[in-house]
């Protein structure tokens, strides 16, 4: 399990987004790209158009969390448009194994995110047609909330189920992961860690990515 670290343009500066892309090139794994519709989550941030503006001007590959309803019928273009990893969450998708299949069949990584409240059990079956498991650790919506402990058996159990199974499902966790709590989603098993205020609320965007992922190598 290789640490990935993808730090979240949520907490960047919205009017020069290609220029906070710059500032964690070459350091960051993945580019996250918090879509959010005002109706799955209560708040509104950027969509397709804004995410194929930045694919042209980023070199970083872009990680597309939808945090959306009906994502069965917007998510396939965050794929075509050239998103490298694309995320559903399993809150809003009616038709998941269809669309996780059409976003792997555009040549993207899919993605599939639970919220804190949402067991990772009723998924098992799931997992092969999923690249990435998205553990919500935090409730979705903001940037900044504190990080949710309560999360990290699931995050346990997530690991087990993907090697019960032989897979190489990715675990990513998403929420207050900082400094002071990376270590401990390393240790349950999470393998790719967005980082929002942690990275980007920093004077130094890329010497943050490069401590988190140190704190993380190192759990
Ligand atoms: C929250 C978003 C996160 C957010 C994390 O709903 O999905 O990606 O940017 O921000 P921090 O790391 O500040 O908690
Ligand atoms: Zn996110």
């Amino acid at each position: 399990m290789a640490v990935q670290i993808s730090p979240s343009i949520l907490s960047a500066d919205f009017a020069r987004l290609a220029d906070e892309a710059a500032r964690v090139a070459g350091v960051a794994d993945w580019l996250h790209v918090d879509v959010m519709d005002n109706h799955f989550v209560p708040n509104l941030t950027l969509g397709l158009p804004v995410v194929e503006a930045l694919l042209k001007a980023v070199s970083t590959p872009v990680d597309c969390h939808l945090m959306i309803e009906d994502p069965d019928r917007w998510a396939v273009g965050y794929a075509e448009a050239g998103a490298k990893s694309v995320t559903i969450h399993a809150e809003a998708a009616k038709a998941p194994v269809r669309t996780l299949r059409a976003i792997r069949k555009e040549g993207a990584r899919a993605g599939f995110a639970l919220n804190p409240a949402t067991a990772v059990d009723a998924y098992e079956d799931l997992l092969p047609e999923i690249d990435m498991l998205l553990l919500m650790t935090v409730e979705p919506g903001f940037g900044g909330q504190p990080f949710l402990d309560g999360v990290l058996p699931k995050i346990r159990r997530a690991r087990q189920l993907v090697s019960k199974h032989g897979l190489e499902v990715w675990i990513q966790v998403d929420g207050g992961v900082a400094d002071e709590t990376i270590e401990r989603c390393a240790e349950a098993g999470a393998d790719v860690f967005v980082a929002g205020n942690a990275v980007y609320g920093r004077d130094d965007p890329a010497e943050a990515v490069r401590a988190l992922r140190a704190l993380a190598e190192g759990a």
